[in-house]
C-alpha cells in the first residue's frame, strides 16, 4: 500500500511537467515499479503507468506548458504494483494532487474517519489519505490545509501537493528526505539532489516537520506551529556530469571504475577532525558501529580495522537489530553510523535510540545534507560523488577508507594510514586495466549459468566475502553465500558439489594458510576454486591477481568481486542498475 520512492514538485515558468519527468528519470534508482505525473493548469491532468519511467519519451510532455507539476516513481513495499496504486493521488473534488514517500503508520484510522465523512478512495494506498485530508480543510487555504493534513501523519513521510485553485505547490517532510532547489525561473522540491542538479546547484534542505510553500516565491514553515522558518540557501559542489552515465553502458560499471579516484578523495579528510574523533573513540565507554546492507559490512570490517590496528574493540550491529542493545547505551557511549544515502530508516532509527540514551553520534555519509548527517554530532563525508546504481560499490570503499583512517588515528598512527591509502589508491589505478577487466568478464561468462556461488575469507576478508556474495545476489540473482573460511568444516561444506564455484580471498596475512586449507577442502569435494589473491597457488582453478595492500586489502579485494557481479548480470542479460525488488534508499522500516 505504501511506498518508498522518489518524489518531485516543480513550479516554473512553463513546462514544469517536462522538468518533473526529467527529475523522475534521474531518481528512478529510488523505485521503478510504476510512475506518475500530475500537471496543473485550469484542471489537473494526471498521467500514470506501471513500468519504468526511463522508457517514457519527454516529447509529449513538452507541449503541456504547465507551470505546476508533481511526480512520483514508486517502489512498492506492501501494495500491488497497479496503475490505481501509482501516484499522484487526487482529492474527491479533483482539485488537489499529492505524491508521497514513506509509510503513514496511522493510515487505517485516518482512512476510516475520512470514509465516514464521505470521501471515496480510488486506490489501496495509504498515500491517498493525504489528498482527502487536505480536501477536508481547503476552506482554510491550501498551504494551511496541507499543514494540518501532514501534522496528522505518523511515521517517516515526505510529500508534495499541488492545487488547481490556489496554484501553489507545497512540500513537507518528517523522516524522509526533501530538498528545495532554486534558480531564476524555476523552483524545485525533490527527494534527492540529482533530480534537479541539471537546473540548479542552489539548494535548501528541509528539516523534519518543516514545509515549503511555493507561490510567487518560496517560504518555509514549521509544520506543528505554522510559524515561518528561515532557511539557508547552500551551493553544492556536485555537478550533473557526475550523476550521468556518460559513455558507460551502466552506472554500476562507471561507479566501480570511479574507485580509481574515489578512494583518494575519501582519504582527504581533515586531520584535526580525525584525531578529535579518534580521541572520543578511545575515551568512550562502549562504541558501536551501526549500518545496513553493504554499509553494514563496512561497519563489520571496521571492527577488524580497530581491533588489528588500534587494539580497540568496537561492536558492529545492523541498524534493524540495534534497539536490542539499547540497554548498553549511556551518555558515555559512542555510535558510529555509516550510510551512503544518509536516509536509511533502520540506521536512522538506531540513531534515534542512541539519541534517547544521550549517546554521542558520529556518522560517515556520502550524501551531504542527508538526514543522518544532520542528526549526528559530527559527520565525515566520504566524497564518493553521486552513487546512482542501486547496488553500492564506490561508496563502500570510500566508507572503508574513512574507517581505516579512524582506526589508524586511534592507534596514534594517522600518517601511516594516510600513506597506506595513497598507495592503495595508486595500486587500484594500476589494477583496473583492460586485461584485468577482460579476465573477469571471461570468468563471469563461464559462471553465468551456475546456481550457487560460495565465497570464503578470514579476518579482514570475512566481511569482504559477505559483501562479495551480496553483490552477486543483488545483480545476477545467482544464489551466493559468504562464509568465514573456518566455518566451512562446521557444516557449510555439505553444499559443495562437483563444479560448484567457490571464491577464496587469500591474502598475505596470518590467515593465508588456514584460508588455503579451506579452499583445498572445497576443491577435494569438486569445488572450482577462484582465488582472489596477490599470489598464485596450486589450490586455484582460476586466479585473479590483486595487489598486496596490507591493512587496506579489503578495499582492493572487493573490487574484482564487484566486477564479477557486474559481468555476471550482463552475461545473464539483466540490468545491474535496476535489480528486481530493490531500491537505492530504503527509507521505510
Ligand atoms: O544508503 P545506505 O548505505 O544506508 O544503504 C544501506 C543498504 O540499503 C545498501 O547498502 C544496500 O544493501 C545496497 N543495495 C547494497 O548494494
Amino acid at each position: 500500500m505504501s511506498s518508498m520512492c522518489g518524489i518531485i514538485g516543480v513550479k516554473g515558468k512553463s513546462n514544469s511537467s517536462q522538468l518533473v519527468l526529467k527529475g523522475l528519470k534521474r531518481m528512478e534508482y529510488r523505485g521503478y515499479d510504476s510512475w506518475g505525473i500530475a500537471m496543473a493548469n485550469r484542471k489537473l491532468k494526471v498521467v500514470k503507468e506501471v513500468g519504468k519511467i526511463s522508457d517514457v519519451a519527454i516529447r509529449p510532455f513538452i507541449i503541456d506548458g504547465s507551470q505546476l507539476a508533481i511526480g512520483h516513481t514508486r517502489w512498492a513495499t506492501h501494495g500491488l504494483v497497479t496503475k490505481e496504486n501509482a501516484h499522484p493521488h487526487l482529492s474527491c473534488n479533483g482539485e488537489v494532487a499529492i505524491v508521497h514517500n514513506g509509510i503513514i503508520e496511522n493510515y487505517q484510522e485516518l482512512k476510516k474517519e475520512l470514509i465516514e465523512k464521505g470521501h471515496k478512495f480510488r486506490s489501496a494506498t495509504d498515500s491517498e489519505t493525504i489528498a482527502h485530508l487536505i480536501e477536508e480543510n481547503l476552506n482554510k487555504g491550501f498551504p494551511e490545509a496541507v499543514r494540518l493534513a501532514f501534522s496528522r501523519l505518523q511515521g517517516r513521510n515526505a510529500m508534495c501537493a499541488i492545487s488547481t485553485s490556489s496554484h501553489e505547490l507545497v512540500g513537507a517532510r518528517n523522516g524522509s528526505p526533501l530538498i528545495v532547489g532554486l534558480n531564476d525561473t524555476d523552483a524545485f522540491i525533490a527527494s534527492d539532489i540529482p533530480a534537479f542538479l541539471e537546473n540548479t546547484r542552489n539548494i535548501a534542505y528541509l528539516d523534519d516537520l518543516e514545509m515549503a510553500v511555493f507561490d510567487k516565491s518560496v517560504k518555509f514553515f514549521d509544520v506543528m506551529t505554522g510559524k515561518p522558518v528561515q532557511k539557508k540557501i547552500e551551493h553544492i559542489s556536485w555537478n550533473i556530469e557526475q550523476a550521468k552515465k556518460g559513455d558507460y553502458p551502466h552506472y554500476m560499471i562507471k561507479e566501480i571504475l570511479e574507485q580509481t579516484q574515489s578512494i583518494e578523495r575519501a582519504a582527504k579528510q581533515d586531520k584535526r577532525q580525525l584525531l578529535g574523533i579518534a580521541k572520543e573513540i578511545r575515551k568512550a565507554k562502549g562504541s558501536f558501529l551501526v549500518a545496513c546492507g553493504t554499509s553494514g559490512y563496512a561497519a563489520m570490517e571496521a571492527q577488524y580495522f580497530f581491533s588489528g590496528i588500534a587494539g580497540k574493540h568496537l561492536n558492529s550491529v545492523v541498524g534493524s537489530e540495534f534497539s536490542s542493545f539499547r540497554h548498553f547505551l549511556t551518555p558515555k557511549s559512542l555510535i558510529i553510523a555509516i550510510s551512503q544515502s544518509g536516509e536509511t530508516a533502520d540506521t536512522l532509527e538506531a540513531v534515534d535510540v542512541a539519541r534517547k540514551m544521550k549517546s554521542r553520534v558520529i556518522s560517515i555519509v556520502n550524501v551531504m545534507g542527508s538526514s543522518l548527517a544532520r542528526q549526528s554530532d559530527h559527520f565525515f563525508l566520504t566524497n564518493a560523488g553521486p552513487e546512482i546504481c542501486v547496488c553500492s560499490t564506490k561508496a563502500f570503499t570510500s566508507q572503508l577508507s574513512v574507517l581505516l583512517l579512524l582506526a589508524y588515528a586511534s592507534a596514534g598512527k594517522l600518517s601511516e594510514g594516510i600513506s597506506l591509502l595513497q598507495d592503495t589508491a595508486d595500486q587500484v589505478k594500476l589494477m583496473l586495466n583492460d586485461g584485468f577487466l577482460a579476465k573477469l568478464r571471461k570468468l563471469s561468462a563461464s559462471l553465468a549459468q551456475k546456481d550457487d556461488i560460495y565465497v570464503i575469507g578470514r579476518g579482514l576478508n570475512y566481511p569482504i566475502a559477505l559483501e562479495a556474495a551480496l553483490k552477486i545476489k543483488e545483480v545476477s540473482y545467482i544464489h551466493a553465500e559468504g562464509f568465514a573460511a573456518g566455518e566451512l568444516k562446521h557444516g557449510v561444506i555439505a553444499l559443495v558439489e562437483k563444479g560448484t564455484p567457490c571464491i577464496a580471498f587469500v591474502s598475505n596475512d596470518e590467515h593465508r594458510q588456514a584460508t588455503l586449507s579451506g579452499a583445498i577442502e572445497m576443491k577435494s569435494r569438486g569445488g572450482f576454486i577462484i582465488g582472489i589473491s596477490p599470489e598464485q597457488d596450486e589450490a586455484f582453478d582460476a586466479w585473479i591477481p590483486v595487489p598486496d595492500a596490507g591493512n587496506a586489502q579489503p578495499l582492493v579485494n572487493v573490487i574484482p568481486a564487484q566486477l564479477l557481479a557486474y559481468y555476471l548480470a550482463v552475461a545473464r542479460h539483466l540490468d545491474p542498475d535496476k535489480p528486481r525488488n530493490l531500491a537505492k534508499s530504503v527509507t521505510v522500516k
